[in-house]
C-alpha cells in the first residue's frame, strides 16, 4: 500500500525514520522563530502524525544551529499588536494550541532534541514533550525579561513545572544564558550530551520506547499529565478506572502475556526486561 501523502508545511518539515517522526522546526534563517505561520502548520503537523503510523516516536528540533528563538518577535508581537483583540486571540489560541495543549497530550511519546538556541516562548514546547535531551552546547535563555515583557505563552508555568525552584526564579529574573549541560542540571532536560552524539542518543531513547507496548505507554503518558494536577483521592479514583480502560482495550493484551509469561513459563522478570512482544501483536 502507499504512504499517505504529506500536507504541504512552509516551516516545518517531517522526515520519517524507522518509527520516529523527526519534526524540524526549519526557519533557520531567522532561527526558527515561532511565527503565526509556523504555529499553524504545527497544529496541522501534529493531527497528522497522530494517525501517521510511520511516527510511533515524535522527535521535536530545529534546524541549523538553533532549536528555537523563541516567539517571532517581529511577526507574532509587533505585527499582531495592530490586529483586533479577536485576532490577537486567535493568533494566541494557535499558538498556545500547540505549543501546550496538542503537544503534552499527544498520545505518542515525545521527545524534544535541543540542538542549539533555546530562548523564551520555546521553553513551552520544550517542557510539553516527555523527554528532552540538550547538546552539552545549546544555550538557554529566559530572554523575555531582557526586552521588557514577562514570559507568558505559559512559559513561566512550563519553568515552574521543570526547573528546581532556585534555578527557575534565577533564570527568570536575570535573563542570563545556560547551557544544555546546566540544563540538565536544574532538570529542564533529561540529560545533556556532545552535540555529535545528539541524534544517536536521541534515537537510542526512541528505540527503548518503541520496544514498548505502545497502547499502555500512550496511557501511562497521558496519565502522568493528567494526575499531576489532581488531590489523591482524585487521582486514585481516575487511575484505577484509567487501569481497567487500558487493559480492557489493549489489542496487544499485554498485562494477560506479561503475568503468563512470568508466573507459567517463567520465562521472564518484569523487574529486568519487557514481556515477549514478537508473539503477541
Ligand atoms: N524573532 C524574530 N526574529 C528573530 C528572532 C526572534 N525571536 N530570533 C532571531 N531572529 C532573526 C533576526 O532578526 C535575524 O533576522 P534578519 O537576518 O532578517 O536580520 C535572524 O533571525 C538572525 O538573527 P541574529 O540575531 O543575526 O542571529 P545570531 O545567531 O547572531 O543570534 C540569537 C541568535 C542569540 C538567537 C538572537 O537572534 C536573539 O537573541 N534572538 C532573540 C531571542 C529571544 O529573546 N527570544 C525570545 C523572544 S520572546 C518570547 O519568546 C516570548
Amino acid at each position: 500500500m502507499s504512504e499517505p501523502t504529506l500536507p504541504t508545511w512552509e516551516n516545518v518539515k517531517v522526515e520519517f525514520e524507522d518509527g520516529i517522526a523527526w519534526v524540524t522546526l526549519n526557519r533557520p534563517d531567522k532561527r526558527n522563530a515561532m511565527s503565526p505561520a509556523l504555529n499553524r502548520e504545527m497544529m496541522s503537523v501534529l493531527d497528522t502524525l497522530e494517525v501517521d503510523d510511520r511516527c510511533k516516536v515524535l522527535v521535536l528540533t530545529g534546524a541549523g544551529d538553533s532549536f528555537s528563538a523563541g516567539m517571532d518577535i517581529k511577526e507574532y508581537f509587533r505585527e499582531v499588536d495592530k490586529a483586533t483583540p479577536v485576532g490577537v486571540m486567535r493568533v494566541q489560541r494557535e499558538s498556545m494550541g500547540w505549543q501546550w495543549r496538542r503537544l503534552m497530550f499527544f498520545p505518542k511519546p515525545t521527545i524534544a532534541m535541543v540542538n542549539g538556541w533555546c530562548f523564551g516562548g520555546a521553553f513551552t514546547p520544550l517542557v510539553s514533550c516527555d523527554l528532552a535531551v540538550a547538546a552539552d552546547e545549546a544555550m538557554f535563555g529566559l530572554s523575555e525579561i531582557n526586552w521588557g515583557i514577562i514570559p507568558a505563552g505559559n512559559v513561566t508555568r512550563a519553568v515552574a513545572e521543570k526547573m528546581t525552584q532556585a534555578d527557575a526564579q534565577y533564570y527568570l529574573l536575570t535573563g542570563e544564558q545556560f547551557s544544555g549541560k546546566k540544563a540538565a542540571e536544574t532538570r529542564l532536560v533529561y540529560e545533556s550530551v556532545p552535540r555529535a552524539q545528539l541524534r544517536t542518543r536521541v534515537t537510542e531513547i526512541a528505540r527503548v520506547l518503541m520496544a514498548k507496548n505502545p497502547h499502555v505507554l500512550s496511557a501511562v503518558k497521558l496519565a502522568y499529565r493528567r494526575v499531576k494536577d489532581m488531590s489523591w483521592d482524585v487521582s486514585e479514583d481516575y487511575l484505577y478506572a484509567k487501569a481497567q480502560q487500558t487493559y480492557s482495550t489493549d489489542p496487544e493484551q499485554g498485562r494477560k502475556h506479561g503475568m503468563d509469561q512470568f508466573l507459567d513459563e517463567k520465562s521472564y522478570r518484569p523487574g529486568l526486561q519487557n514481556y515477549r512482544r514478537e508473539d503477541k501483536k
